[in-house]
Protein backbone atom coordinates (compact mmCIF):
# COMPACT_ATOMS: atom_id res chain seq x y z
CA UNK A 1 0.00 0.00 0.00
CA UNK A 2 0.74 3.40 -0.56
CA UNK A 3 0.85 6.24 1.84
CA UNK A 4 1.14 10.19 1.12
CA UNK A 5 2.57 11.57 4.56
CA UNK A 6 2.67 15.56 5.20
CA UNK A 7 4.78 17.54 7.74
CA UNK A 8 4.42 21.40 8.51
CA UNK A 9 4.40 21.73 12.54
CA UNK A 10 7.20 24.18 12.51
CA UNK A 11 9.29 25.81 9.82
CA UNK A 12 9.80 22.47 7.41
CA UNK A 13 7.30 21.93 4.53
CA UNK A 14 7.36 18.48 3.83
CA UNK A 15 5.61 15.72 2.36
CA UNK A 16 6.98 11.80 1.47
CA UNK A 17 5.22 8.94 -0.09
CA UNK A 18 6.04 5.19 1.21
CA UNK A 19 4.87 1.78 0.66
CA UNK A 20 4.38 -0.66 2.89
CA UNK A 21 4.08 -4.40 3.60
CA UNK A 22 3.94 -6.32 6.66
CA UNK A 23 6.39 -4.76 9.07
CA UNK A 24 8.26 -3.26 6.19
CA UNK A 25 8.12 0.39 5.63
CA UNK A 26 10.16 1.93 2.47
CA UNK A 27 10.11 5.72 1.85
CA UNK A 28 10.04 6.14 -2.08
CA UNK A 29 9.79 10.41 -1.69
CA UNK A 30 11.11 12.41 0.56
CA UNK A 31 10.69 16.36 -0.43
CA UNK A 32 11.66 19.30 2.55
CA UNK A 33 10.97 22.80 1.77
CA UNK A 34 13.39 24.29 4.73
CA UNK A 35 12.48 27.69 6.00
CA UNK A 36 15.63 28.39 7.96
CA UNK A 37 17.14 31.62 5.20
CA UNK A 38 14.19 33.57 6.15
CA UNK A 39 13.83 32.77 10.15
CA UNK A 40 17.58 33.16 10.34
CA UNK A 41 17.78 37.00 10.77
CA UNK A 42 15.72 36.73 12.96
CA UNK A 43 17.02 33.86 15.40
CA UNK A 44 14.22 31.85 15.84
CA UNK A 45 11.19 31.00 14.02
CA UNK A 46 8.68 33.91 13.38
CA UNK A 47 5.59 31.88 13.46
CA UNK A 48 3.24 33.94 11.26
CA UNK A 49 5.99 34.00 8.36
CA UNK A 50 6.01 30.21 9.06
CA UNK A 51 2.72 29.73 8.24
CA UNK A 52 2.33 32.33 4.99
CA UNK A 53 5.62 29.94 3.74
CA UNK A 54 3.87 26.92 3.95
CA UNK A 55 0.79 28.10 2.30
CA UNK A 56 2.92 28.83 -0.42
CA UNK A 57 5.03 26.24 -0.42
CA UNK A 58 2.44 22.71 0.57
CA UNK A 59 1.22 22.00 -3.21
CA UNK A 60 4.44 21.81 -4.75
CA UNK A 61 6.51 20.11 -2.03
CA UNK A 62 3.50 17.31 -1.99
CA UNK A 63 3.57 18.01 -6.28
CA UNK A 64 6.78 17.13 -6.05
CA UNK A 65 6.81 14.40 -3.62
CA UNK A 66 3.81 12.40 -5.76
CA UNK A 67 6.03 12.78 -9.15
CA UNK A 68 9.39 11.21 -7.77
CA UNK A 69 6.74 8.22 -6.36
CA UNK A 70 5.74 8.50 -10.11
CA UNK A 71 1.73 8.88 -8.74
CA UNK A 72 0.32 11.15 -11.52
CA UNK A 73 -2.29 13.49 -9.94
CA UNK A 74 -5.42 11.59 -11.75
CA UNK A 75 -4.51 8.34 -10.12
CA UNK A 76 -3.68 9.49 -6.63
CA UNK A 77 -7.01 8.25 -5.24
CA UNK A 78 -6.53 4.85 -6.41
CA UNK A 79 -2.91 4.16 -5.96
CA UNK A 80 -2.91 5.41 -2.33
CA UNK A 81 -4.56 4.14 1.12
CA UNK A 82 -4.68 6.79 3.01
CA UNK A 83 -3.15 10.64 4.19
CA UNK A 84 -1.21 11.13 7.42
CA UNK A 85 -0.78 14.12 8.56
CA UNK A 86 1.02 16.08 11.80
CA UNK A 87 -2.16 17.26 13.94
CA UNK A 88 0.30 18.66 16.38
CA UNK A 89 2.20 19.59 18.87
CA UNK A 90 3.56 22.81 17.55
CA UNK A 91 2.86 25.90 15.62
CA UNK A 92 -0.90 26.37 15.60
CA UNK A 93 -1.08 28.27 12.21
CA UNK A 94 1.60 26.30 10.48
CA UNK A 95 -0.11 22.82 11.69
CA UNK A 96 -3.45 24.11 10.30
CA UNK A 97 -2.06 24.66 6.54
CA UNK A 98 -0.63 21.09 6.79
CA UNK A 99 -4.35 19.76 8.49
CA UNK A 100 -6.51 21.47 6.27
CA UNK A 101 -4.55 20.09 2.89
CA UNK A 102 -4.68 16.76 4.00
CA UNK A 103 -8.54 17.13 4.46
CA UNK A 104 -9.50 18.81 1.12
CA UNK A 105 -7.31 16.05 -0.56
CA UNK A 106 -8.98 13.21 1.69
CA UNK A 107 -12.11 14.83 0.65
CA UNK A 108 -11.23 14.87 -3.14
CA UNK A 109 -9.59 11.85 -2.92
CA UNK A 110 -12.28 9.87 -0.60
CA UNK A 111 -9.19 8.80 1.29
CA UNK A 112 -9.04 8.28 5.12
CA UNK A 113 -6.39 10.43 7.38
CA UNK A 114 -3.89 9.44 9.51
CA UNK A 115 -3.17 11.52 12.56
CA UNK A 116 0.09 11.94 13.85
CA UNK A 117 1.61 13.36 16.81
CA UNK A 118 5.24 14.86 15.90
CA UNK A 119 6.86 13.25 18.37
CA UNK A 120 5.68 9.94 17.64
CA UNK A 121 6.54 11.14 13.58
CA UNK A 122 10.20 11.14 15.38
CA UNK A 123 10.02 7.69 17.45
CA UNK A 124 8.88 6.03 14.21
CA UNK A 125 11.73 7.62 11.79
CA UNK A 126 13.52 4.53 13.50
CA UNK A 127 11.34 2.08 11.77
CA UNK A 128 12.27 3.22 8.04
CA UNK A 129 14.00 0.99 5.70
CA UNK A 130 12.70 -2.57 8.13
CA UNK A 131 14.65 -1.76 10.70
CA UNK A 132 13.59 -4.80 13.51
CA UNK A 133 13.85 -3.31 16.65
CA UNK A 134 13.28 -5.34 19.84
CA UNK A 135 10.50 -4.50 22.46
CA UNK A 136 10.30 -3.01 24.77
CA UNK A 137 12.35 -0.06 23.90
CA UNK A 138 13.26 3.15 25.35
CA UNK A 139 13.42 6.24 23.12
CA UNK A 140 14.99 9.57 23.71
CA UNK A 141 13.72 11.91 21.63
CA UNK A 142 15.38 15.84 21.56
CA UNK A 143 14.39 18.28 19.37
CA UNK A 144 14.18 22.06 19.15
CA UNK A 145 10.84 21.57 20.59
CA UNK A 146 11.03 18.60 23.23
CA UNK A 147 13.57 16.44 25.16
CA UNK A 148 11.30 13.45 26.23
CA UNK A 149 12.11 9.72 27.12
CA UNK A 150 9.45 7.28 26.06
CA UNK A 151 8.98 3.66 26.93
CA UNK A 152 7.90 1.99 24.46
CA UNK A 153 6.42 -1.55 25.09
CA UNK A 154 4.96 -2.27 21.84
CA UNK A 155 4.10 -0.30 18.62
CA UNK A 156 1.92 2.72 19.00
CA UNK A 157 2.01 1.78 23.07
CA UNK A 158 3.95 5.13 24.74
CA UNK A 159 4.50 6.02 28.30
CA UNK A 160 6.46 9.10 28.68
CA UNK A 161 8.74 8.57 31.78
CA UNK A 162 10.33 12.00 31.46
CA UNK A 163 10.91 15.06 29.79
CA UNK A 164 12.49 18.42 30.25
CA UNK A 165 11.35 20.95 32.88
CA UNK A 166 12.11 24.15 30.95
CA UNK A 167 14.09 24.31 27.89
CA UNK A 168 14.45 21.51 25.05
CA UNK A 169 17.99 20.37 24.18
CA UNK A 170 17.61 21.82 20.68
CA UNK A 171 16.64 24.93 22.24
CA UNK A 172 19.64 24.78 24.55
CA UNK A 173 21.87 23.86 21.29
CA UNK A 174 20.22 27.05 19.69
CA UNK A 175 20.65 29.69 22.85
CA UNK A 176 24.33 28.60 23.47
CA UNK A 177 25.11 29.57 19.53
CA UNK A 178 23.80 33.18 20.03
CA UNK A 179 25.75 33.77 23.04
CA UNK A 180 28.58 31.99 21.47
CA UNK A 181 27.99 34.83 18.36
CA UNK A 182 27.53 31.45 15.85
CA UNK A 183 24.31 32.22 14.25
CA UNK A 184 20.71 30.53 13.67
CA UNK A 185 20.16 27.13 14.00
CA UNK A 186 22.67 26.66 16.73
CA UNK A 187 22.79 22.92 17.45
CA UNK A 188 24.94 21.96 13.78
CA UNK A 189 27.04 25.20 14.23
CA UNK A 190 27.58 24.29 17.71
CA UNK A 191 28.83 20.77 17.37
CA UNK A 192 30.74 22.05 14.31
CA UNK A 193 32.41 24.07 16.74
CA UNK A 194 32.81 21.44 18.75
CA UNK A 195 34.76 19.32 16.31
CA UNK A 196 37.03 22.16 15.29
CA UNK A 197 38.20 21.77 19.10
CA UNK A 198 40.92 19.80 19.54
CA UNK A 199 44.18 20.01 22.75
CA UNK A 200 43.47 19.35 25.92
CA UNK A 201 40.40 20.14 27.79
CA UNK A 202 40.51 22.60 30.29
CA UNK A 203 37.39 24.89 30.54
CA UNK A 204 34.94 22.72 32.73
CA UNK A 205 33.02 25.77 33.45
CA UNK A 206 29.19 23.84 33.01
CA UNK A 207 26.88 21.98 34.88
CA UNK A 208 25.22 18.50 34.18
CA UNK A 209 21.85 19.60 35.20
CA UNK A 210 19.58 16.84 36.82
CA UNK A 211 22.08 14.51 36.40
CA UNK A 212 22.22 13.03 39.53
CA UNK A 213 17.96 13.37 40.42
CA UNK A 214 16.27 10.13 40.69
CA UNK A 215 13.45 10.82 38.13
CA UNK A 216 14.05 10.79 34.22
CA UNK A 217 13.45 14.48 34.12
CA UNK A 218 15.78 16.81 32.45
CA UNK A 219 16.68 20.68 32.84
CA UNK A 220 18.34 22.79 30.29
CA UNK A 221 17.69 26.33 31.13
CA UNK A 222 20.50 26.95 33.28
CA UNK A 223 23.18 25.93 31.23
CA UNK A 224 23.03 28.90 28.96
CA UNK A 225 23.26 31.09 32.07
CA UNK A 226 26.52 29.07 33.41
CA UNK A 227 27.87 29.41 30.03
CA UNK A 228 26.90 33.39 29.75
CA UNK A 229 28.94 33.61 33.35
CA UNK A 230 31.63 31.68 32.25
CA UNK A 231 32.15 33.60 28.78
CA UNK A 232 31.74 36.47 30.86
CA UNK A 233 34.38 36.29 33.20
CA UNK A 234 36.62 35.34 30.75
CA UNK A 235 38.24 38.12 28.70
CA UNK A 236 40.08 35.41 26.34
CA UNK A 237 36.84 33.98 25.14
CA UNK A 238 36.72 35.05 21.90
CA UNK A 239 39.80 32.89 21.07
CA UNK A 240 38.26 30.07 22.89
CA UNK A 241 34.83 29.79 21.27
CA UNK A 242 35.32 25.90 20.35
CA UNK A 243 36.52 24.74 23.58
CA UNK A 244 33.30 26.74 25.00
CA UNK A 245 31.53 24.84 22.29
CA UNK A 246 33.43 21.37 23.27
CA UNK A 247 32.45 21.76 26.94
CA UNK A 248 28.64 22.82 26.38
CA UNK A 249 28.17 19.93 24.09
CA UNK A 250 29.73 17.55 26.66
CA UNK A 251 27.50 19.17 29.33
CA UNK A 252 24.56 18.15 27.23
CA UNK A 253 24.99 14.74 25.64
CA UNK A 254 26.07 13.62 29.42
CA UNK A 255 23.21 14.61 31.38
CA UNK A 256 21.19 12.68 27.78
CA UNK A 257 23.29 9.57 27.96
CA UNK A 258 23.25 8.86 31.53
CA UNK A 259 19.31 9.38 31.88
CA UNK A 260 18.64 7.33 29.03
CA UNK A 261 21.15 4.31 30.25
CA UNK A 262 19.74 4.80 33.44
CA UNK A 263 15.82 4.44 32.16
CA UNK A 264 17.31 1.08 30.25
CA UNK A 265 18.36 -0.65 33.00
CA UNK A 266 15.69 0.29 34.98
CA UNK A 267 13.04 -0.48 32.98
CA UNK A 268 15.00 -3.70 31.23
CA UNK A 269 14.34 -3.03 28.08
CA UNK A 270 15.53 -4.89 25.01
CA UNK A 271 16.65 -1.67 22.55
CA UNK A 272 17.69 1.99 23.09
CA UNK A 273 16.86 4.71 20.15
CA UNK A 274 16.91 8.37 19.25
CA UNK A 275 14.92 10.93 17.86
CA UNK A 276 14.80 14.43 16.47
CA UNK A 277 16.60 16.76 15.47
CA UNK A 278 19.44 16.83 18.19
CA UNK A 279 19.94 12.99 16.93
CA UNK A 280 22.08 14.92 14.07
CA UNK A 281 24.25 15.22 16.67
CA UNK A 282 27.45 12.77 15.96
CA UNK A 283 28.94 13.24 19.87
CA UNK A 284 25.33 12.20 21.00
CA UNK A 285 25.27 9.49 18.48
CA UNK A 286 28.40 7.90 19.15
CA UNK A 287 28.49 7.95 23.30
CA UNK A 288 25.00 6.97 23.28
CA UNK A 289 25.65 3.92 20.82
CA UNK A 290 28.99 3.33 22.62
CA UNK A 291 26.98 3.08 26.14
CA UNK A 292 24.32 0.94 25.20
CA UNK A 293 26.51 -1.39 23.31
CA UNK A 294 27.90 -1.65 26.99
CA UNK A 295 24.67 -2.94 28.66
CA UNK A 296 24.29 -5.51 26.11
CA UNK A 297 20.87 -3.80 24.11
CA UNK A 298 20.42 -3.13 20.48
CA UNK A 299 20.77 0.60 19.78
CA UNK A 300 18.87 2.57 16.86
CA UNK A 301 19.59 5.94 15.47
CA UNK A 302 17.61 7.14 12.36
CA UNK A 303 19.35 8.10 9.07
CA UNK A 304 20.84 11.76 9.27
CA UNK A 305 17.79 12.37 6.82
CA UNK A 306 15.34 11.29 8.56
CA UNK A 307 16.70 13.38 11.92
CA UNK A 308 15.49 17.16 11.93
CA UNK A 309 11.71 17.72 10.68
CA UNK A 310 10.84 15.83 7.57
CA UNK A 311 7.34 14.15 6.06
CA UNK A 312 9.03 10.59 5.71
CA UNK A 313 8.97 9.59 9.68
CA UNK A 314 5.10 10.99 9.59
CA UNK A 315 4.36 8.48 6.77
CA UNK A 316 6.27 5.84 8.87
CA UNK A 317 4.17 6.66 11.86
CA UNK A 318 1.24 6.93 9.95
CA UNK A 319 1.99 3.49 8.42
CA UNK A 320 1.90 1.50 11.59
CA UNK A 321 -1.53 3.76 12.61
CA UNK A 322 -3.32 3.00 9.53
CA UNK A 323 -1.96 -1.00 10.08
CA UNK A 324 -3.80 -0.43 13.13
CA UNK A 325 -6.73 0.53 11.80
CA UNK A 326 -6.32 3.92 13.56
CA UNK A 327 -7.45 6.41 10.67
CA UNK A 328 -10.20 8.75 11.06
CA UNK A 329 -12.73 10.48 8.61
CA UNK A 330 -11.74 13.98 6.77
CA UNK A 331 -14.44 15.71 9.04
CA UNK A 332 -13.15 14.66 12.43
CA UNK A 333 -9.33 15.47 12.10
CA UNK A 334 -8.63 18.14 14.45
CA UNK A 335 -5.00 20.26 15.05
CA UNK A 336 -3.71 20.58 18.76
CA UNK A 337 -0.91 22.73 19.20
CA UNK A 338 -0.55 21.32 22.73
CA UNK A 339 -1.12 17.66 21.65
CA UNK A 340 0.61 14.98 24.08
CA UNK A 341 1.97 11.62 22.92
O1 LIG B 1 13.30 17.92 15.18
P1 LIG B 1 13.67 19.27 14.71
O2 LIG B 1 14.03 19.45 13.26
O3 LIG B 1 12.52 20.29 14.99
C1 LIG B 1 11.70 20.24 16.12
O4 LIG B 1 10.81 19.37 16.17
O5 LIG B 1 11.96 21.06 17.01
O6 LIG B 1 14.87 19.77 15.63
C2 LIG B 1 15.49 20.99 15.42
C3 LIG B 1 16.55 21.17 16.49
C4 LIG B 1 17.17 22.56 16.48
O7 LIG B 1 17.14 23.08 17.79
C5 LIG B 1 18.61 22.31 16.02
O8 LIG B 1 19.52 23.24 16.57
C6 LIG B 1 18.84 20.90 16.52
O9 LIG B 1 17.62 20.24 16.29
N1 LIG B 1 19.94 20.23 15.79
C7 LIG B 1 21.09 19.83 16.37
C8 LIG B 1 21.92 19.31 15.33
N2 LIG B 1 21.21 19.39 14.15
C9 LIG B 1 20.00 19.96 14.46
N3 LIG B 1 21.51 19.88 17.65
C10 LIG B 1 22.74 19.41 17.94
N4 LIG B 1 23.58 18.93 17.00
C11 LIG B 1 23.21 18.85 15.71
N5 LIG B 1 24.05 18.36 14.80
ZN1 LIG C 1 10.68 17.81 15.14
Amino acid sequence: MYILAIETSCDETAASVASGKGNDLKIISNVVSSQINIHKKYGGVIPELAAREHVINIIPVIDEALALAKIKKQDAAKKLSAIAVTIGPGLITSLMVGVETAKTLAYAWKLPIVAVNHIEGHIYSNFINNKKISFPAIILTVSGGHTQLVLLKSHLNYKTIGETRDDAAGEAFDKAAQLLGLGYPGGPIVSKQADKFSGKHTIHALPRPMLESKDYDFSFSGLKTALLYATQKDNNFKKKVSEYAFEFQEAVVDVLTSKTIRAAKEFKVKSVFLSGGVSANKRLREKLATEVKKIGLEFAVPEFQYTTDNAAMIASAGYFKFKAKKTIPWQKIKVDPNLEL
